[in-house]
């Protein structure tokens, strides 16, 4: 069976679901967790959604062996739930563990100047796995995808976006000897474009149109789109990473690199394109593995999504400390009582707390939040403190970004976004002998 099955517009959770009047949907440009009979939005149900797409839900089982295979402890986004799924991950352990590489593959669609906190859990993860694992990493800057998507964006203003998420994804510190950054728009050509118009030979219309909804009004970039964004888990398509040597990106050794993508679960449609069709490329390629992770709920709470066009709907990587004090303060979702009184009575709810969703990724104290968490329930916290408690952590997260930020200097950019020869410990196991 394929994993390619028909995604777009299709329900997750079944309406036969007592409640439920709009049921969830999630694709890569629009995700909806649904409402319940009054309107309500509803939460997400990821466990459905991993169901749905066949994925494997990440289990002691695999962190266990991540432990044991990598001598890491797992990261607090693995332990706590918010990286949930995966496919194939076990293929990633079982090369680490014969002394074999991979090389990372994530990515961004540049539609505004700043990226918002949700942005940077894919990145902030993939650099600890470039840091556990000691590998390359690519990251694609779709900003052609931006301006096909976005009737608004004109094609120069994508990349200028670009250049500046550029430097917000440096800022998570990537190292820059095993890193390459690049535009789409500038660097799709030779190998990769002759990848992504090989790739395009094997897909039909249907099989796009099922993955992403599309129809025949449809433009018809972004009908080729998937393509660009499939081949870039293919190491044919940076052949200045691998070698000093030309001509060595044809040899079957590159094409058969194994590639990991981390990505929160809605990108996760273009690589089941991908993983049905990767070897059937001339040079063929195994099936990339994916780690997916959840939304980071907007400051709205269940249901809500962060989005550039609403300022208060997230913290931003930009926001200086008194924006975010207030934006925690005025606009996060509370799990707290209506009065004083009834939260010492009855107590709060971390579950739906904002602030404490918050709190519980980026602390990483487990036994400070399990105290927040149980003083919270008991009544003795209230939510002005565990507002308190987020806005903390969050301006000293946040401000960490802006500090390293002005460290990456144009000359710094463009070293990140040349094409060169990658640096890392086991480069030599690429070709075999
Ligand atoms: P984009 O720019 O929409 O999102 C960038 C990455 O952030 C994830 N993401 C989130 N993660 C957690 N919480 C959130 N609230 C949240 N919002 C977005 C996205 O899933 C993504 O991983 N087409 C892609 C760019 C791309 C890409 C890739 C992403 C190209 N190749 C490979 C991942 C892997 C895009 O527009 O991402
Ligand atoms: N409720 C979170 C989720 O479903 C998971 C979570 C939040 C959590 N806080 C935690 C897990 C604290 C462990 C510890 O996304």
């Amino acid at each position: 069976m394929t994993e390619a099955t028909t995604t777009a517009e299709i329900p997750i959770r079944s309406a036969e679901e007592s409640g439920v009047s709009k049921e969830q949907t999630i694709d890569p440009w629009s995700v909806d967790a649904g409402q319940d009979a009054e309107g309500n939005s509803l939460e997400f149900d990821y466990v459905a959604i991993s169901k749905k797409w066949n994925t494997s839900l990440i289990d002691e089982a695999l962190l266990e062996r991540f432990e044991k295979v990598t001598g890491h402890k797992p990261h607090r986004w693995l332990r706590r739930g918010l990286f949930f799924s995966h496919r194939d991950f076990n293929r990633i352990l079982d090369l680490h563990e014969k002394g074999e590489t991979f090389f990372l593959y994530t990515g961004r669609g540049p539609s505004s100047g700043s990226m918002h906190i949700g942005h940077t859990i894919p990145f902030e993860f993939t650099k600890w796995l470039q840091d556990v694992f000691d590998v390359p990493c690519v990251i694609m800057l779709t900003d052609d995808e931006k301006a096909l998507f976005k009737e608004d964006l004109t094609f120069e203003a994508v990349l200028q976006f670009a250049m500046d998420n550029a430097k917000d994804i440096i800022s998570v510190g990537f190292d820059q000897k095993k890193t390459f950054i690049y535009s789409d728009l500038k660097y799709v050509a030779g190998h990769m474009l002759m990848n992504a118009w090989e790739f395009s030979k094997l897909l039909t219309f249907n099989q796009v149109r099922g993955a992403f909804g599309f129809n025949e009004s449809t433009n018809c970039g972004r009908i080729f789109f998937p393509t660009v964004q499939c081949v870039a888990a293919f190491g044919t398509s940076y052949p200045a990473l691998w070698s000093d040597n030309p001509g060595e990106e044809r040899n079957p050794d590159v094409a058969a690199m194994q590639c990991l993508i981390p990505m929160a679960i809605d990108q996760d449609p273009y690589f089941r394109l991908l993983r049905d069709n990767a070897h059937r490329m001339a040079r063929p390629s195994p099936k990339p593995a994916l780690i997916h992770s959840r939304f980071l709920t907007a400051l709205q709470g269940v249901g809500g999504k962060m989005s550039a066009s609403n300022p208060n709907s997230a913290i931003f990587m930009s926001d200086t400390p008194g924006q975010i004090k207030k934006k925690i303060n005025n606009h996060a979702f509370s799990g707290g009582r209506e009065t004083l009184e009834m939260h010492r009575e009855l107590g709060g709810n971390p579950d739906v707390d904002v602030p404490f969703q918050y709190l519980s990724y980026f602390e990483d104290d487990d036994e400070k939040l399990k105290k927040l968490e149980a003083e919270y329930r008991a009544g003795t916290l209230t939510s002005g403190e565990m507002k308190k408690e987020c806005v903390t952590l969050l301006q000293a997260y946040v401000e960490g970004y802006q500090t390293r930020r002005k460290a990456v200097t144009d000359d710094v950019l463009a070293e990140y976004m040349r094409p060169r020869k990658m640096e890392w410990s086991r480069s030599d196991t690429i070709f075999k002998p």
